[in-house]
């Protein structure tokens, strides 16, 4: 078997989970024996504790994580295909890359990632559209041991200075632009906003896809291309790896929480590619040759470890697409499945709704016979998404993964094992070896038994989980360990069914899930304030068809003879330069006044219960400063 690790039956997850529990060291100990390290994890596996917090897997062993993507596979599979590219448009070329091509490619790029002057430890900044260079990039940065921090595309020149800032970032890696479904992306020009005042970045990168007019600034662009060809003439298509510890940081993600900065959540070598690849081969049920689809962008975590990392780290064929799935048409998903004969398809819930909104034609004369299992991520998927997904493209034999995880937890925690642990519509159902959740109150004390719900916290330490956050450590603590005493908090409701299925029922804290993107509601509220004309504003979330939820703002706005519609329209212009598109309100809502308590805080209790539609039963609202502000809200609801 080409995984000894792979879990067949329910028994056998039965007794994973059960010796995970027992003796997590010995446990992962045993699955680290299945991956090439320089010097082999030995002594104390796991060194922890979730007071300061101090997290540890495999300190002292060896390894680089690209030889496990690249190297390990070259004798076996060098020409299997390592990454099948689908670009944004139908009629342009595909790309196949074997491993050995990507292992030439990663080596070449590191080579000029080197003659650029990056170093080990170096943040690199990676802001580039879905082809095959991120992926190069990525493995490039990871070869020499420099710490990469990808930036999703649709992040505005003003969020990429923050987290140029707080990385301290020296270099970027970038494209002229992208191609995301009809619309042009100009990438470069956005680097260049974004570097405007910045002193730090000595280098950037520029990778061509779209052609369009670039200014490329001497002494500190360069592009991909020439670079690329002065290595290649020099017959530089290998370079030796650099040996990490396992404890030394692979990359940077940034992710929203509930103050209004974006923080850095840093992973670490060794623990993230022992769990993404343990996590892919038993959620997904990998076999070799099968081709694995995931829908995501390598901007988000669950590109880094199931595009990337943990496909790869097992030797899979990995399906990297460039477009949108409703441009040309809303058949696109299903073009692709059919014309790579993709096995596995892991998608999020705000694509299967939207594409349910067209209806089954799009799906009529796709040949899907080649799926075999379907997973979805992000966000709560509702039953009738998954009966939608199960019906007309699983055509009711593909086993559904529903994966709950976290930026934070660097692989899936929560999931049934394809065809392997029982599913359930809506459920994540039972966590993953290794994971031990718990449920509690907002005391803080365990909630028992079944059919219960609470806040879901994590007990004890798995190797993929954050170990920091970049610059700042103490904000790692107090946003995941200091809620309640000795857990990781997740923000996470949940609830537990009598067989001991979870089941995720949203965010509890003010972070929002947009189309399975976190946005955090006080990050939307900076950028709405920064408005010249507005006092101040709250934003909440709202039940959503389509993205699961919508963003709801709150606005009192002073602005003198502006056309309210006009000034919306300011406002969400103003919030797409200071965060990008993705965060821009669906609704605004102006008032002349917010309901607060008398110490001056803002109930948002009373604001999502109006967004999401009561009008009745507010709860108490006599601790109000001006209890009559809710009623002129309630009025001028949209
Ligand atoms: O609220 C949960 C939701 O997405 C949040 C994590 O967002 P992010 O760090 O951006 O990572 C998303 C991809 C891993 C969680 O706190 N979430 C994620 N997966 C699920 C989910 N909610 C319900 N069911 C899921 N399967």
């Amino acid at each position: 078997m080409p995984y000894p690790y792979q879990i067949k039956t329910y028994d056998q997850y039965k007794q994973a989970y059960q010796k995970s529990v027992e003796d997590p060291e010995a446990f992962w100990a045993d699955i680290a024996e299945h991956f090439y390290w320089r010097k082999k994890p030995s002594g104390k596996i796991l060194n922890w504790n979730f007071k300061e917090p101090k997290i540890e897997w495999f300190k002292g062993a060896k390894l680089n994580i690209t030889e496990n993507c690249l190297d390990r596979h070259l004798e076996k599979n060098g020409n299997t295909p390592a990454i099948i590219w689908e670009p944004n448009d139908p009629d342009e070329k595909p790309r196949i890359i074997s491993y050995k091509k990507l292992h030439e490619h990663v080596c070449r790029f590191a080579h000029v990632l080197k003659n650029n002057g990056v170093q080990k430890g170096d943040r690199v900044c990676i802001y580039m559209g879905m082809i095959p260079e991120l992926a190069i990039a990525i493995l490039a940065c990871a070869r020499i041991g420099a710490i990469h921090s990808v930036v999703f595309g649709g992040f505005s020149a003003q969020s990429i200075s923050d987290r140029l800032m707080d990385a301290q970032a020296t270099f970027i890696i970038t494209c002229d632009g992208a191609y995301r479904g009809a619309k042009d992306i100009p990438l470069k020009n956005v680097i260049d906003d974004a570097l405007i005042g910045n002193k730090t970045v000595k280098r950037v990168i520029v990778c061509t896809r779209t052609r369009i007019p670039v200014s490329m600034i001497k002494g500190r662009d360069v592009w991909w291309e020439e670079e690329m060809k002065r290595v290649e003439e020099q017959g530089l298509n290998f370079i030796e790896a650099e040996e990490m510890d396992a404890e030394d940081p692979l990359f940077i993600l940034y992710t929203s929480g509930s103050t209004g900065k974006p923080k850095g959540v840093v992973h670490t070598s060794g623990g993230y590619m022992v769990y993404t690849n343990y996590s892919f081969v038993n959620v997904f049920q990998y076999q070799p040759g099968q081709v694995h689809f995931c829908t995501a962008d390598i901007g988000w975590i669950t590109g880094h470890s199931y595009i990337v990392y943990g496909p790869l780290s097992a030797g899979a064929t990995s399906l990297m697409f460039e477009g949108v799935p409703t441009w040309p048409d809303a058949g696109r998903f299903w073009n692709i499945i059919d014309k790579f004969k993709v096995n596995i398809l892991y998608t999020a819930p705000t694509a299967i709704r939207s594409l349910m909104g067209f209806g089954t034609a799009p799906l009529d004369r796709k040949d899907l016979s080649s799926l075999q299992i379907l997973g979805t991520v992000g966000e709560p998927i509702n039953e009738e998404a998954w009966h939608w997904y199960d019906e007309n493209v699983g055509k009711k034999h593909c086993p559904i993964v529903d994966t709950w995880w976290q930026t934070e937890n660097g692989g899936i925690l929560i999931s049934n094992l394809a065809g392997v642990t029982p599913a359930k519509p809506s459920y994540a159902t039972l966590p993953l070896p290794g994971v031990q959740p718990i449920l509690v109150d907002e005391n803080g004390k365990e909630v028992e038994g079944n059919n219960v719900s609470g806040n879901l916290c994590i007990k004890f330490p798995w190797p993929g989980m954050l170990r920091t956050t970049y610059g700042d450590h103490e904000r790692c603590r107090t946003n995941y360990f200091a809620t309640y005493e000795n857990l990781y908090f997740t923000g996470d409701g949940a609830l537990r069914d009598e067989n001991g299925f979870y089941r995720i029922t949203g965010r509890v804290d003010d972070v929002l899930n947009v189309s399975g993107h976190r946005i955090g509601t006080a990050e939307v509220e900076n950028a709405i304030n920064m408005h010249a004309g507005v006092v101040e504003s709250a934003v909440v979330g709202y039940p959503h068809d389509i993205k699961g939820q919508g963003i709801y703002a709150y606005v009192i706005f002073k602005g003198e003879g502006i056309e309210e519609s006009l000034a919306k329209k300011d406002i969400l212009q103003t919030v797409t330069r200071v965060i990008g598109a993705i965060a821009k309100p669906d609704k605004i809502q102006f008032v002349s006044g917010l309901p607060k308590t008398r110490s001056g805080k803002i109930m948002r209790r009373i604001l999502r219960k109006i967004a999401e539609g009561e009008t009745q039963n507010l709860g108490d609202t006599s601790t109000l400063l001006d209890p009559g502000v809710v009623d002129e809200i309630k009025k001028g609801k949209i």
